[in-house]
Parts: structure tokens; C-alpha cells; sequence
């Protein structure tokens, strides 16, 4: 194929400030009964009330809703649509991460469909998505998901992770203040931060590259890569958090449109079965996944490299490759996040299990340029268990 398809939210305001945007925006559609979606520790430390109090002396009235919790799981994402139904809100504003903005996005469109949430889980559902759904509005307040500019919502189940996926749940308007990140903890933006940078890698390696993509990726990548740590160890850091909130949103951008692959793959079954947060399951994987995978895309490998501000002059591209593996791995533990499995508590004797329930997402695993199979899968497992980098052979 010659060309791509690219979607892109319809409206975005980003950089520092722009949550000034919200109540021009907000009076475009004039809604009598606004639904907030956050999550209840932003309540608690005040942000919640950054956003919510100039829609308030502006006259809009809002219902709050902090059911939210991390890593949403099936049956949150039913009561607050069935919450949804009954409230007869015209307009759905969601405040927070990843979890937060995806479970706006369920209400808003789901607040005018029949039947449950799970009817339309991407590898189970049986119903698809025919209506547009209240007008939304998406704030994040973490620079990680990518949420407030892709068309899904990931759900945890049992012992994995589903999506629902549809243009109609694309945010209406995105805003992407920074300075709303600023007082994110550190384990927090470290997390958020390394799933940032996974998309923009996954994105940037993924068979559907473009282009278009590998231009949002690659900035995403340098942008993230500079400021990372300086986010992590002094959040207060203005441009590190400015860096963030727009690599974030560049990889989100990036993914989107090109896919990410086998370290989400690898990643979901973590969060869904051991309760690792979305970020950290990534950031786990990243090293191992990437390693055994590097000799299928070696030139992008030391694209990546370059990125991250590591110098690839005088090195094979079979060296570079390998050290921009090396270089990640540094990365995620410069920024506290233990480097295996076995750190994490998870069992040896869970990796088979892992190893099923990764398999099954076959839409990502499809975006990987070296095809991952179970095999494979289990192999990655065990490396990333033992800490150990390994090749395929
Ligand atoms: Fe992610």
C-alpha cells in the first residue's frame, strides 16, 4: 500500500496554559448538565477544582464522578455508563489519565447505545458502535497514555486487557496543559513517562510506520528522551514537564495511527493478572521485547538510539542496535523502575499463563516487525523473568 490513513483528534489546544481554553470551548456546545469523569485522588490535591471551578462561575452545572480506578476494570466502565444513562448529561468532560479519559469515553458514547459496555470489547463483543454520543472533552493530567487523542478504551478483564475501539470515541476537543502534570509523583511520571516513550518506539518500529509517524515519533522520542529524568527527579522542572506533556502527546499521535505491537502485546496479561500498573508493565518489558526483536529493524534501532541523544558514529549498525537496547535499559532504571519480573513478585510458574493470554492480541502482536509467536512469547517472558537480555536465534 502507497499511502496511510491518519486520523487526528478534531481540536487540540496544547502547551502550558491551555486549560484557559476550556470554557470557550465548553460554551461552543452550550450544555445544560456536564458529567466530569476523574479519578478521586485529583479531587483530593485539588486539580479537579483547577478545571471544574471556572465552568462553575461561568453557571454550568456539574456532576462530579470519582469511581474511577487504575486500570479500569469491565465492570467500572458498566456502572458508570449505566450512571451515564440515568443522569441525562448532554456533555462529558474527563479529567485524568489513561483510566480516566478512556472511561470518558464510554460514557459519552455509550450513553445513547443499548446493551452492556462488553457487548462491544474488541475481542469478544458481539454489538458495534453506531452513534456519535455526547460531545467530550479530555484533560490529562498525566504525559503517558496518549488517550486524549486515540479512538480507544482499554478495559482490564479477568486476566487480561480488551479494547473498544471506534472513531466516534476520539475526543471533541483535547486540552494538554502541562502545568496541570507538575505536581504528579514521581513514581507516577516515571511510569506514565516510559509508556510515552513506548508508544513513540512501538509506533516508530511498527509495520504500519509512515512517513508521517515516524516524523511524531521520532520528535516524541527526543523530546521524551531529554526529559525524563529530570521529570522524575524534580517535577517542579518546567520545561522537563513541558518536554513530557508534548512527547506525550506526539506519541499518542504517533501510535495511533501506526500501532503499537508486542511489548503492549506482552504487557496487558501483566496488568490484568498481577495488577502491575499499565506504565510498568511496559517499562519491563521494553529492554527484553525490543532485544530479541532489534535484528528484524536494525537502522530504526539506531534511529531510536539517536534520538535518545546516544551517538551512533564509528559503530556498526549491528552494535548501535544493540547498545540503543542497552541505553533504554539505563533509562528505566535511572528512573526507578526494577528491571525484571522476579523483581515485580511474579511467579516463574506464571509466565505460561502470561504466555497464553499475550498471544491473544493478535491486532498488536501483528504490528511487531519480527512476528512474535507463542514460542517467542515465552521466551520474552523468561527473559524479562530472569533479567537477562536474549536474541532470537
Ligand atoms: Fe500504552
Amino acid at each position: 500500500m502507497s499511502f496511510s490513513k491518519l486520523v487526528f483528534t478534531p481540536l487540540s489546544y496544547v502547551g502550558w496554559g491551555s486549560l484557559e481554553q476550556l470554557v470557550p470551548e465548553v460554551q461552543n456546545y452550550q450544555p445544560k448538565k456536564i458529567l466530569v469523569v476523574t479519578d478521586p485522588l485529583l479531587e483530593k490535591i485539588g486539580i479537579v477544582q483547577e478545571v471544574t471551578s471556572p465552568l462553575e462561575e461561568a453557571g454550568y452545572e456539574i456532576t462530579l464522578y470519582t469511581e474511577v480506578v487504575p486500570e479500569s476494570p469491565l465492570q467500572t466502565g458498566e456502572k458508570l455508563v449505566s450512571f451515564t444513562r440515568k443522569g441525562q448529561f448532554d456533555m462529558v468532560i474527563g479529567i485524568g489519565g489513561g483510566s480516566a479519559l478512556d472511561l470518558a469515553k464510554l460514557a459519552a458514547v455509550f450513553a445513547v447505545h443499548e446493551g452492556k459496555v462488553a457487548d462491544y470489547l474488541h475481542l469478544t463483543g458481539t454489538k458495534k458502535v453506531e452513534k456519535r454520543g455526547l460531545p467530550k472533552i479530555l484533560i490529562p493530567t498525566t504525559s503517558g497514555t496518549g488517550s486524549e487523542v486515540t479512538n480507544l478504551a482499554v478495559l482490564s478483564l479477568e486476566t487480561t486487557k480488551d479494547v473498544i475501539s471506534h472513531d466516534y470515541l476520539l475526543a471533541d476537543v483535547a486540552i494538554v496543559d502541562p502545568k496541570l502534570t507538575i505536581s504528579v509523583p514521581s513514581n507516577i511520571t516515571a511510569a506514565t513517562g516510559v509508556d510515552a516513550l513506548t508508544h513513540a518506539i512501538e509506533a516508530y518500529i511498527s509495520v504500519h510506520a509512515s512517513p508521517v509517524t515516524d516524523g511524531l515519533a521520532l520528535q516524541a522520542i527526543r523530546l521524551i528522551g531529554r526529559s525524563l529524568q529530570m521529570a522524575v527527579h524534580n517535577g517542579e522542572d518546567k520545561q522537563a514537564r513541558i518536554d513530557m506533556s508534548n512527547g506525550s502527546y506526539l506519541a499518542g499521535l504517533a501510535f495511533f495511527n501506526a500501532g503499537v505491537a508486542g511489548v503492549h502485546a506482552l504487557a496487558y496479561p501483566l496488568g490484568g493478572q498481577f495488577h502491575l500498573s499499565h506504565g510498568e508493565s511496559n517499562a519491563v518489558l521494553l529492554p527484553y521485547v525490543l532485544a530479541y526483536i532489534r535484528r528484524s529493524c536494525p537502522k530504526r534501532m539506531v534511529d531510536i538510539l539517536e534520538a535518545l541523544g546516544g551517538t551512533a558514529f564509528s559503530l556498526s549498525t549491528e552494535e548501535a542496535s544493540y547498545i540503543c537496547v542497552e541505553t533504554l535499559r539505563n533509562l528505566i532504571d535511572e528512573v526507578g523502575i526494577p528491571s525484571k519480573l522476579a523483581d515485580f513478585n511474579i511467579p516463574e510458574a506464571a509466565l505460561d499463563g502470561l504466555t497464553i493470554d499475550a498471544a491473544k492480541q493478535k491486532r498488536l502482536l501483528a504490528r511487531s516487525p519480527l512476528p512474535l509467536n507463542e514460542e517467542d512469547i515465552r521466551i520474552i517472558y523468561q527473559a524479562a523473568f530472569e533479567g537477562v537480555i536474549k536474541e532470537r536465534s
